[in-house]
């Protein structure tokens, strides 16, 4: 039987108020409560838009009063009913449907439940395991129903724009050959080439600049990208990019336009002005005041290099680290910690990887107390005042390490210290961009250059001459989007000249012939008339978590990956069928003549 029958919905569950009072209305939805008052039973409907209070009364209509006994949670039902105003004092201000309540005259049970196994009032505090196995439940809790809708209306917000602004949305191959965003690839096998492989790409990098080869002048796409590494609260085995590339433009062309994007996002989406131009901050600079290139706004902490104040210092722990050529940082912030917070902040500092943690007091009267301070000179106390100006009631934190490890754990400690003493402006959104990256790093584990962003990222004109002498100092021509304290994009202009792009493939060891078989499409197509060009990528799950103020992209991505890498909802990945493997040429000779002999 079709329960719906003749019936047509005449409104959502958000929409009806006083105004409705009266009239004759269909809704249908979920139950999310029973309450049996006394004979009335009183139903809590709930869809995509809300929630109206369904009563049932048994001098109303006894037949449609009993068959409201059996309403569970989560039954599908459909009511037909009057809309009344609710008793005096039974209003709820809390929803916007608040004032009225429907008085229930027929009802029709679209579906049974079984029992939910966990209650989806927003209250209730359910594992993660559980809400990923059930997904389709947690989807229906208004918080991630508005998760959901914010996301879709800051993706409409984004293509409005481009749009507007002459992108022209281009699909990109999911079957394709490597592309070189540093992470692992995940590999498709290939049924029809025994031994080949497609991979998914990490990005659509290599495929938009060829876009740009064909004169496609402005593209963009909302993608998914693919990277096989190790996971956290802001990273996924796929993911989605806000992805687009420009012809004919300049890091500052591609930069304003990216500020007016996220400017208009804002204010379509959450009637939110932000202040425009985003601070810029070189690496160096961001290195040297927050330790990393993702510094956090919100607060003001800044590190201070001490290292020239304890050149010929006594005090054996920063001396050793002076003459093995390292850094010595420190960090004053307002607050005083207690003994046993001091040890908490060493061993979060140990964990990071540093071998101590010193700190000093700075009292009330100036007067400074620490196990260390009694072997700094006088001329070191003053040097250190001088650097940190530090306030009465203050402490001082210092690390002393090789650069990487005093500034990791510096910037790591800075936003604890903030959580802790409650320096973070939560409500804000703090912008920057962090330019001048330099184009390579060394890499120890595998005795070479690297690129830091990727190999075809465009070295500074101005640094060319470096590029063979001293590749260090080579800065390149990429920018990041820092929000929060979170890397949110990021971009570059390319090399679109071959010569560059071989000069730049010696300096990272790329063999002529490495660089043909991995990227010798892209290399060619530079050859026929490439424009200059360049462009960025969003990490799209990653805007829209920091635009809601969530704390994981899980939060706002429909069927997420565990930390683990698995879907709990459909169990991916799976074991597959021998016949599968064997298709694909997976298993080894052996394998195969078993199962065709079937043995
Ligand atoms: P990049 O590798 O910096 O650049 O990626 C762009 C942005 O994507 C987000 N992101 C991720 N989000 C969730 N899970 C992940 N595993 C993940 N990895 C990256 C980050 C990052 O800033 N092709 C270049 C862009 C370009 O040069 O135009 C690229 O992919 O927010
Ligand atoms: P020690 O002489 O090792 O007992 O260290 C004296 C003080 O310096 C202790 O408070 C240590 O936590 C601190 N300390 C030790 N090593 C470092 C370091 N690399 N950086 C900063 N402080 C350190």
């Amino acid at each position: 039987m079709d329960l719906l029958g003749q019936w047509k919905r005449t409104h959502h569950c958000g929409e009806l108020r006083s105004d409705h009072i009266g009239q004759e209305v269909t809704l249908m939805g979920w139950v999310l409560r029973r309450r049996d008052h006394g004979g009335v039973i009183f139903i809590d409907l709930r869809d995509r838009e809300g929630i109206t209070q369904v009563v049932f009364e048994p001098e109303i209509n006894p037949e449609t009063h009993t068959h409201a006994h059996k309403l569970r949670s989560e039954y599908c039902i459909a009511v037909k009913g009057r809309v009344r105003r609710r008793p005096e004092g039974m209003e709820n201000p809390k929803i916007p449907t608040g004032e009225i309540e429907v008085e229930a005259h027929k009802l029709r049970i679209l579906n049974i439940s079984k029992t939910p196994p966990f209650p989806l009032d927003e209250e209730v505090e359910v594992s993660e395991v559980h809400r990923l196995r059930y997904r389709y439940l947690d989807l229906r809790r208004p918080y991630m129903m508005e998760g959901l809708r914010f996301r879709h209306q800051v993706a409409q917000a984004a293509r409005n724009f481009l749009d507007q602004a002459g992108f022209i949305e281009v699909e990109t191959p999911f079957l394709t050959k490597s592309t070189p965003e540093g992470a692992r690839d995940y590999l498709v096998p290939s049924r029809l080439y025994p031994g080949k492989f497609y991979a998914l790409p990490q990005s659509p990098q290599l495929f938009k600049q060829i876009l740009m080869v064909a004169g496609l002048d402005r593209y963009y796409q909302i993608v998914r990208c693919f990277r096989d590494e190790d996971l956290r609260a802001d990273r996924q085995p796929e993911f989605t990019q806000l992805d687009l590339e420009m012809s004919f433009v300049s890091e500052e062309d591609i930069m304003g336009l990216l500020e007016e994007l996220v400017c208009h996002l804002f204010r379509e989406t959450m009637g939110q002005e932000l202040k425009r131009p985003f601070p810029v901050l070189t690496y160096q600079e961001a290195l040297e005041k927050y330790g990393t290139d993702r510094p956090d706004l919100r607060f003001e902490l800044e590190l201070k290099t001490l290292t020239p104040v304890f050149e010929k210092t006594s005090f054996r722990v920063f001396a050793e680290v002076v003459k093995r050529g390292g850094l010595i940082k420190g960090l004053c912030v307002p607050g005083d910690f207690s003994r046993k917070e001091l040890d908490d902040l060493t061993a979060f500092a140990n964990e990071l990887g540093a071998k101590g943690l010193a700190w000093i007091k700075v009292r009330e009267g100036g007067e400074l107390q620490s196990p260390i301070v009694k072997f700094f000179s006088e001329e070191e106390v003053k040097g250190l005042l001088k650097a940190l100006s530090p306030s009465p009631g203050s402490t001082i934190f210092f690390v002393a390490d090789k650069p990487e490890v005093v500034n990791e754990v510096l910037a790591e400690l800075r936003v604890e210290l903030a959580r802790r003493l409650n320096l973070i402006r939560e409500k804000e959104f703090r912008f920057c961009w962090i330019v001048d990256f330099p184009l390579v790093e060394w890499d120890e584990e595998e005795g070479r250059y690297v690129a830091m962003h990727h190999p075809f990222t465009s070295p500074k004109e101005e640094d060319l001459d470096f590029l063979e002498k001293e590749p260090e100092r080579v800065r390149s021509r990429a920018y990041d989007l820092v929000l929060n304290g979170i890397e949110v994009g990021g971009g570059s202009i390319r090399i679109h000249r071959p010569d560059i792009q071989e000069r730049v493939f010696k300096l990272l060891k790329i063999s002529r012939e490495e660089a043909r078989e991995k990227f010798g499409f892209l290399l060619e197509a530079l050859e026929f008339g490439a424009p200059p060009h360049g462009g960025f990528a969003f990490g799209f799950d990653r805007l829209v978590m920091l635009m809601l103020g969530r704390k994981s992209i899980r939060e706002v991505i429909a069927f997420p990956k565990t930390q683990r890498a698995q879907c709990l909802l459909t169990g991916a990945p799976a074991p597959v069928t021998i016949t599968q493997l064997t298709e694909l040429h997976l298993l080894p000779g052996w394998e195969v003549e078993k199962e065709k002999n079937n043995i």
